[in-house]
């Protein structure tokens, strides 16, 4: 296979990661055959240096030519200043709408070699197997907002959109992927609450109902999910949700795993490409230190090869080779418990040998 992938370090400890994973993939090129192209591009603080906005159009329009693209992370203290005309997050909510990217896929399966790396205890967590399906390009993310004047100083809002079509499609690719796995979705709202939510609760069954039946499904508020996360997380198989709830359950789903330093996430669209990244930020504080966990990147460019590029053999031969490194016992220093550590690119080795093997 002969494919275009587009890399988007970004800022903090994005590029130490990418390199990894980059590295990762070339190994994976060599090993089955394929040629990867690379194409590394500005984005988040650094594109605002350089360019004066976070998603540069030529980034863009790179992204838009590629068969996928593998993000860092965006971010950093330089670029916080709320006054400022604009922000490394921009550039990130600007790709996920441009590209179409209504569906965020982040799987959550504790590593049985670190269940002591969690603060919760492993009885509770140990068997954990859950895929969230996070709706990506609606909701109080893009809704009308704004600020107006009010008696008492200013008025400021956010609003919560959703249609029919916005709806079903991101449900769909949820209920797929149960399909898939152990055939149960669960569903997640505040339909008590929210009019957004009760139109989901109806779009939902009736999709669920007519294209889905074999898929156990039921509906859970998302207060009351955020209490069965951390009490009963083995229950759940499928998790689909809006946009913030979604971004809100799955920083909670992390803990479950220990470290956000080994959560990949793939974003998709319904055609074009692809958009991988971990799901841990850009960790200012550890930058430039060569300390960073690059398990979650390397994950990333795993599920980047299952999902846009078809490669399952060599999606899955990555995560092998990374569930090997940590039975081996290897770690970084945020999974190490205080213990020896590995430094980035030393983890990067670790996961390129146990590919070879
Ligand atoms: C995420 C992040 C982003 C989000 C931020 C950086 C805009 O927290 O990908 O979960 O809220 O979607
Ligand atoms: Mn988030």
């Amino acid at each position: 296979m002969d494919a275009r992938l587009v890399l988007l370090p970004g800022d903090g400890i994005g590029p130490e990661v990418v390199d990894q994973a980059q590295r990762v993939l070339q190994a994976i090129a060599s090993r089955f055959g394929h040629a990867f192209h690379y194409e590394c591009r500005p984005m988040g603080g650094n594109a605002i240096d350089s360019h004066g906005t976070p998603l540069p159009d030529e980034t863009l329009g790179a992204c838009r030519q590629s068969a996928a693209v593998l993000l860092g992370a965006v971010g950093g203290p330089k670029w916080d200043d709320p006054h400022a005309k604009t922000r490394p997050e921009a550039g990130l909510l600007a790709i996920r709408k441009e590209l179409g990217l209504f569906a965020n896929l982040r799987p959550i399966k504790p590593s049985p070699w670190l269940l002591s790396a969690s603060p919760l205890r492993s009885e509770i967590i140990s068997g954990t197997d859950i895929l969230f399906v996070r709706e990506l390009t609606g909701g109080l993310y893009f809704g009308a907002s704004g600020r107006r004047p009010h008696a008492s100083g200013e008025e400021a809002y956010s609003t919560m959109t959703y249609n029919t079509g916005e709806v079903e499609r991101v449900v769909r690719v949820a209920a797929e992927a149960a399909r898939k796995r152990r055939g149960r979705l669960t569903m997640v709202d505040k339909a008590n609450v929210l009019e957004a939510s009760r139109l989901w609760r109806a779009v939902s069954a009736r999709l669920m109902a007519a294209e889905f039946p074999e898929v156990k499904y039921d509906v859970v508020l998302v207060d009351s999910m955020a209490m069965h996360l951390i009490s009963r997380p083995r229950d759940f198989d499928v998790v689909v949700t809006e946009n913030m709830f979604g971004d809100i359950l799955t920083d909670e789903g992390s803990m479950l795993t220990g470290s956000m330093g080994l959560l990949p996430s793939a974003s998709l669209g319904s055609s074009g490409p692809g958009l991988y990244e971990p799901i841990h930020g850009s960790a200012p504080d550890i930058a430039g230190q060569g300390v960073a966990n690059p398990l979650a990147a390397i994950l990333a460019a795993s599920m980047l090869l299952r999902h846009s590029l078809h490669l399952e053999t060599e999606a899955e031969s990555i995560e092998t080779a990374v569930d090997n490194v940590l039975s081996a016992g290897f770690r970084t220093r945020d999974i190490a418990a205080g213990g020896p550590s590995l430094g980035t690119i030393e983890m990067g080795t670790r996961v390129i040998e146990a590919l070879a093997r």
